[in-house]
């Protein structure tokens, strides 16, 4: 079955407007307005394929086809739709259209399934408002408690349930999900990588995602004059900050495998020219694929945080985010790969660098998650890129796979 390339780069272009920094890239923030237009537009797409929409208690939205026997577990394709600060116009939506085109394809091919279709559209999978990320699917698989929920806030102190209430979702509603009503999750992503792109190859299954964790760091020292403060009599936060930074690369490079460490948010106050720095906050980000490297790495950084502690210096370590890493349903990626094959496009086994929705609902469900190629491997960035015919062919394997896992029993 073809998938529709109009429709599919229509819904891409009309996601992409929904960003607060036109002409360079797409911020759309979790809960902006920006969310809420994009959000609107997803739920009428939905509608126009005819499925029941409802949103949880987080904001993740639900596309409801229902399936031959009602109280069958759903089978949910689809991905999330926040983005990073300037980030590109797929990471997350490519995933969320690719839901929409299989429901499409439902429709037009009037196919009443035995299980239903769900296509799912998920909240702050970034963590680029409220930290941490996964938190849609963390919501979904019951990690994060309702009370936990209402405790969590962006940096203006705007917590998670008011933040809601501004673009009038219903923060009461309940956001667990029992894992007997899904049967699997398939995500289609864009692989933000050069792998697929170099090798011609247009699908990679994955087998595996990173496991990661995310620190938050906050350093305290003493605000001061920055002409009359000699230099033996400061305590500066920032330069504390500045001397740990520097040492994380060659943590990640000594630990080895592939392991990586990266600092992407950094906070200076009170941020003034000539005011010594009291206080610093940064994230740090630890990636490997194998568990024990990131608990080493999460040692060694603590430890070394912890070296920088003075009379004066004092610092915390937060931990907003820790997921192993996972292995994917063998079942599936088998399946993935059948369709693949059926429709004779090329695919490759792959290992997921980053992270994805689909290593949280692996807890619960069986889960298979896809690539399709970006150009130039780039991701995270305006220039983020991915060619329809080539989101066309994740959009096919995936339609093939959700046929076949909502007929099977
Ligand atoms: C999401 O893009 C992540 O890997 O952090
Ligand atoms: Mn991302
Ligand atoms: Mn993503």
């Amino acid at each position: 079955m073809k998938a529709n390339q109009e429709r599919i780069e229509k819904h891409i272009k009309a996601l992409s407007k929904f960003t607060a920094t036109p002409g360079q890239g797409t911020t759309r923030m979790t809960y902006s307005a920006q969310d809420l237009q994009a959000r609107n537009y997803i739920k009428e797409q939905m509608k126009e394929y005819g499925l029941q929409v409802r949103e949880d208690g987080l904001g993740n939205i639900f596309g409801k086809l229902e399936g031959e026997n009602k109280d069958a577990p759903s089978v949910i394709v689809g991905s999330h739709f926040d983005s990073v600060p300037n980030g590109g116009d797929y990471d997350g939506p490519a995933g969320v259209v690719a839901g929409l085109e299989v429901a499409a394809l439902f429709q037009e091919n009037q196919i009443k399934p035995t299980y239903p279709l769900e296509v799912i559209a998920m909240i702050e999978e970034e963590g680029s408002r409220f930290g941490g990320g996964l938190m849609g699917s963390r919501g979904i698989v019951g990690y994060l408690q309702k009370e936990e929920i209402a405790q969590i806030k962006d940096k203006n102190e705007v917590s998670v349930p008011d933040a809601m209430r501004m673009i009038d979702l219903d923060p009461s509603l309940e956001v667990k999900r029992d894992p007997e009503t899904i049967k699997a999750f398939l995500e289609m992503h864009i692989e933000q990588g050069p792998i697929l792109e170099e090798e011609q190859i247009s699908v990679g299954v994955v087998e595996s995602i990173v496991g990661l964790t995310q620190l938050d760091v906050t350093i305290t020292g003493k605000a001061g004059h920055a002409g009359t403060t000699p230099m033996n009599r400061r305590s500066d936060a920032l330069v504390a900050a500045a001397n740990i930074i520097s040492k994380l690369p060659q943590i990640a490079i000594e630990e080895g495998e592939g392991t990586v460490t990266t600092v992407g948010k950094h906070e200076v106050f009170p941020n003034g020219a000539n005011v010594i720095p009291d206080k610093v906050v940064f994230s740090v980000d630890i990636r490997s694929s194998k568990e024990m490297h990131v608990k080493n790495v999460i040692k060694k950084v603590k430890d070394l945080i912890v070296s920088y502690e003075t009379d004066d210096i004092q610092t915390t370590v937060e931990q907003p985010l820790y997921m192993q890493p996972k292995e994917l349903n063998q079942e599936i990626r088998s399946i993935l790969k059948a369709s693949c094959e059926r429709l004779d496009i090329s695919f490759l086994t792959m290992h997921s660098g980053a992270g994805h929705d689909a290593m949280v609902l692996s807890d619960i469900t069986d889960v298979g998650l896809i690539f399709v190629p970006s150009k130039d491997g780039l991701s995270h960035c305006p220039e983020e890129w991915t060619a329809i015919p080539d989101l066309a062919n994740g959009v096919e394997v995936l339609y093939e796979t959700a046929l076949k896992l909502t007929e099977e029993s």
